[in-house]
């Protein structure tokens, strides 16, 4: 055995600690903003269906992968990267996933701190009670009413961007850790009193059918692509967050079952979040594929006809905005730990550095909403964040996670792995590698070709 190593950026103080981080990067705005409505355009249960497979052959033998290489390197993704392919005789181009990476979560958190504004938007709206006894006429004029107008997005999109660089400046234990602790379980509280209420709207079981019985003519190629996408962007796979973190994981624990308990918080939070909502389109005559505002423009009816509904949806929002700003901190780890590790900056100058290019690129998405929504701005009939958020999920983060498992399992030595898994040489790490080897690559590819029409 080597002596083991120590990640310069300090470790979890314990395997909570990291569980509770990575699942807090899990479950954000991806669960319960993205899955319904991606939900509700891909027609349903055939969706889900789908969804869940991807999360169980795809996502979880990639997470512990994913870990398990980040606690092997200690260091950000790009060292990380860069430090096992020398150590395993591999090439040095290896190092470029962790690049890319880098790149896909920047990405990806210049359009989430928009949505998240959205979120910060919504707890005062829901708080002063903006919503009480509106009609679900009235709830879409003020969701419209939001997005249409840059100069508000912009002013909440800077107050996310703030409190999540200032989180990430002050370092893994002060920073990270504390925030997720009380608040996750609070969260799914809240999603079940959500659902309780909805049960009673008279359309739960429509939306249990729409949710669970699977019509597989709904089902394009690009859905079963953005399904696979989102299994990615759900479990924070393919970009080196949860690389990141595991390479602030003690050497002791044990990552098979972090891993589940982690894709299972994360799948329970998501079903939830379908759950509380559809029935609320249903019973209200809406439609599930309205998009990226689905959120926004159901929940709140609820929470103008219930009693006590002001608390009830600031309390949500607000845990909302608390999930997502664990994700987001996440995204923008790597890009951080590489600053101070490569560039020789303080955490506090790389976390503005970091924090500022992002912001700006926000902009972009804040205008995809107004004033460039028109067709003048769209490349291939989408929006910038259209394509920001294609390219990044169902392109750049499966690629990220196929590299990732071909990395595990074929570049790496298997003594390697069977060491820094901890689980033995027994029946479930051959379980491990046979489905990393061979199921995992291949349906990623397969859904790959399969949406590009060659399959
Ligand atoms: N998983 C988060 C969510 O569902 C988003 C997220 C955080 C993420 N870190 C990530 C997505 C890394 C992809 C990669 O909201």
């Amino acid at each position: 055995m080597r002596p083991s190593r120590e990640a310069i950026h300090g470790q979890w103080s314990s395997r909570w600690a990291f569980v509770l981080a990575a699942t807090g990067s899990a479950v954000g705005l991806g669960n319960i903003w993205k899955f319904p409505y991606i939900t509700g355009e891909h027609g349903g249960g055939a969706f889900v269906l789908i969804y869940l497979a991807c999360i169980v052959l795809i996502g979880i033998p990639i997470m512990m992968a994913e870990i398990m290489l980040g606690r092997r390197g200690r260091r950000s993704p790009i060292n990380t990267m860069r430090h096992l392919a020398q150590e395993e005789g591999r090439h040095g181009f290896w190092r470029y996933l962790g690049w890319m990476g880098i790149l896909a979560g920047f990405l990806i958190l210049s359009y989430y701190s928009v949505i998240a504004g959205w979120a910060l938007a919504y707890l005062v709206r829901t708080g002063s009670g903006v919503f009480t006894g509106l009609t679900a006429d009235g709830v879409n004029n003020i969701f419209y009413s939001l997005v249409a107008d840059p100069e508000r997005l912009l002013a909440w999109h800077t107050l996310f961007m703030v409190m999540t660089m200032v989180v990430v400046a002050r370092g893994v234990r002060s920073g990270l850790e504390r925030a997720v602790r009380y608040l996750m379980p609070l969260l799914l509280v809240l999603l079940l009193v959500l659902v309780g209420y909805s049960m009673n709207t008279g359309a739960f079981q429509q939306a249990l059918v729409f949710l669970f019985s699977p019509d597989f003519s709904k089902l394009s190629p690009n859905s079963v692509l953005i399904a696979m996408g989102h299994a990615f962007f759900t479990l924070s796979l393919g970009m080196g967050a949860i690389m990141v973190y595991g390479s602030y994981l003690p050497r002791h624990v044990s990552i098979t079952r972090a891993t589940f308990t982690i894709a299972g918080a994360d799948t329970l939070v998501a079903l939830l979040a379908g759950m509380a909502i559809f029935p609320i389109v249903f019973a209200n005559g809406l439609t599930p594929g309205a998009g990226p505002g689905l959120i926004f423009q159901t929940l709140p009816i609820a929470f103008g006809r219930m009693p006590g509904g002001e608390f009830f949806g600031a309390l949500f929002f607000l845990l909302l905005i608390f999930a997502a700003w664990t994700s987001a901190i996440s995204l923008i780890e790597p890009l951080v730990a590489y600053l101070v590790e490569n560039m020789r900056m303080s955490r506090v100058m790389a976390a503005t550095l970091a924090g500022m290019v992002t912001w700006l690129f926000g902009l972009g998405t804040i205008f995809s909403f107004n004033i460039w929504s028109g067709d003048r701005y769209k490349l291939f009939g989408l929006t910038f964040f259209d394509l920001l958020d294609y390219l990044t999920v169902n392109i750049m983060l499966p690629l990220g996670g196929l590299l990732i498992a071909v990395f595990a399992v074929w570049a790496m030595r298997r003594e390697s792995s069977v060491s820094e898994l901890g689980i033995g040489d027994g029946r479930l790490y051959r379980a491990w590698r046979f489905v990393t080897r061979y199921i995992t690559p291949v349906a990623v590819s397969l859904i790959f070709l399969h949406a590009i029409g060659v399959l």
